[in-house]
């Protein structure tokens, strides 16, 4: 039985030891059906381990997570979920449509169903033109891209995906911000673990940073209004009277050339904002509201002296 309107995940107080190597020390999450979770750390902070643990792969030492719903590691809820490991092997004298048909019949799917899939999804990932070759030809990044296939072949309703970029080119990283923006559009959960900030800015809602298997900050990506937001912005005729105007949101307007900073408290009130100088008659050529950027957080909250 699942309920559907638990969270996705939920996790509280996972631990992991590994003898007296402490992998993650006390691991509280609740991830929102339809969220793409980001979570975010330096090199053996505990984003593997917590992962295997979501997915009953790794049996934790305390602590308990229920994940769509039902218990972590439950078999039928296991259907529903994909996975893309960070060191993944398959049968490497597989094709890639070998491939996803096998993963595909282990997560149930009929063969009517997977004759539409497997192609589609090959398509998806790129990899239609080696559908023939088997899998000991492919390179690191057409490897993981048949491993992202594989995790989505199912249309899982909670996706894992540990460090999907991995070895992949520019376009490769493309296409998994598309995938990943297509599995929320389907309405399905992502949990993403990366080291690419920037990707993990664009992509995800929510944020967690672990250190030393322990979550030690945490954002929401979309809710912005929390703070308040620098603007910069390109104007050029701006009257002293639409300079003056702004004062009705923001008292730290400054010109300097065509260049006009200032902060408001919420990010709410920029379409505003916005309008007031169209209508004042200014010519905005560039509007771009500052967020501290993912980067800057991650250095603040796990510190430079760190290995990202
Ligand atoms: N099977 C294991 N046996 C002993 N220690 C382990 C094992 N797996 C992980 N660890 C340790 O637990 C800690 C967390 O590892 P984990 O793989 O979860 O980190 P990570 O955040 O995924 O790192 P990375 O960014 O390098 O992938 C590390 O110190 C690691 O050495
Ligand atoms: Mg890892």
């Amino acid at each position: 039985m699942t309920d559907r309107q638990a969270p996705a995940i939920r996790a509280e107080d996972l631990r992991k030891e590994y003898g007296r190597k402490v992998a993650v020390r006390r691991l509280s999450l609740s991830v929102p059906v339809g969220t793409i979770f980001g979570f975010l750390g330096p090199n053996g902070a505990g984003k593997s381990t917590s992962i295997k643990m979501l997915l009953d792969l790794v049996r934790p030492t305390s602590g308990r997570a229920t994940v769509l719903g039902a218990p972590a590691g439950d078999v039928e809820t296991r259907r529903r979920i994909g996975f893309l490991p960070e060191h993944f092997r398959f049968y490497d004298w597989l094709t890639p449509p070998e491939l996803l048909r096998l993963h595909g019949r282990l997560c149930g799917m009929s063969a009517v169903r997977l004759r539409e899939r497997v192609p589609a999804l090959l398509d998806l990932v790129g990899l239609t033109p080696h559908r023939d070759k088997r899998l000991w030809e492919f390179s690191k990044g057409m490897m993981q891209r048949a491993g992202l296939a594989q995790a989505l072949v199912h249309e899982p309703d909670l996706v894992f995906l540990d460090e999907p970029t991995s070895g992949l080119d520019p376009m490769g990283r493309r296409l998994v911000r598309d995938i990943i923006r297509a599995e929320r559009d389907r309405g399905a959960t992502v949990f993403l673990n990366s080291h690419l900030l920037s990707e993990v800015e664009v992509t995800c809602d929510q944020v967690a940073f672990i250190r030393d298997g322990e979550i030690v900050a945490s954002r929401d990506l979309r809710d912005d209004g929390s703070g308040r937001v620098g603007v910069v912005a390109r104007v050029r005729n701006l009257s002293a009277h639409a300079l003056a105007g702004l004062g009705a949101w923001t008292s730290d307007a400054a010109l300097e050339g065509d260049e006009l900073r200032f902060s408001v408290p919420s990010a709410i009130v920029l379409p505003d904002v916005l309008r007031h100088l169209v209508g004042a008659g200014a010519d905005v050529s560039s509007f771009a509201p500052q967020r501290t950027s993912l980067e800057e957080l991650f250095v603040r909250i796990v510190g430079e002296d760190r290995g990202l």
